[in-house]
């Protein structure tokens, strides 16, 4: 039996693959001992800043946090689709509290039903046309969520 401190756990990992170890190996703990967090290590992952980035749905309250997150992680140019058109006025609200986050964004609309393929061709063609830098990401976070209570009014009068 051999005690080891802590801070020699990689003698021991080495000791253990040469073979040569004695039968057992104890690792001793002690107050002094500090732990490290290897995920606290990790460095926040940054977006190019020459690229575009298409959020469908973006209006939407999940879409929204997705164009805050991705202006904090240095995007420069947002494009959102939505089937409803954003106004001017509305776009550049919406810009501007993105600014708050990241003073160079830009952010842009299309109208686009993401479930009709041709609509989003037209989509894709209109964004070519913007000469924007390439789209390195597209999220999506569109969704229309249906809740039927049919079947829970029918069954009800049994409880
Ligand atoms: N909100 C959250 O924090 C959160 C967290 C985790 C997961 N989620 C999930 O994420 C999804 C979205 O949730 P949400 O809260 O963001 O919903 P929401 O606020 O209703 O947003 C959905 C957005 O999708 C757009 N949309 C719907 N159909 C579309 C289509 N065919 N083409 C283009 N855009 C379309 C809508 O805009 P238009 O009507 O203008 O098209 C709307 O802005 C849901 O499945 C939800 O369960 C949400």
């Amino acid at each position: 039996m051999v005690k080891f401190s802590l801070e020699s756990i990689r003698n021991v990992v080495n000791l253990n693959q040469s073979k040569k170890t004695p039968e057992k190996l104890i690792l001793e703990v002690t107050e002094s001992n500090q732990a490290t967090n290897p995920s606290a290590h990790h460095a926040v992952a940054q977006l190019h800043a020459n690229a575009t980035y298409v959020v469908a749905g973006g209006l939407g309250d999940l879409g929204q946090k997705i164009c805050y997150l991705l202006a904090s992680r240095g995007a420069k140019y947002i494009v959102i689709l939505s089937r409803r058109s954003l106004g001017t006025t509305e776009r550049q609200e919406l810009q501007d509290k993105l600014r708050l986050v990241s003073a160079e964004i830009n952010v842009y609309s299309i109208a686009c039903d993401i479930s009709r393929r041709p609509v989003v061709q037209e989509a894709v063609s209109s964004l070519e046309n913007m000469r924007l830098p390439p789209v390195k990401g597209v999220i999506q976070s569109a969704t229309v969520l249906r809740v039927s209570l049919s079947r829970i009014s029918k069954t009800s009068h049994k409880f």
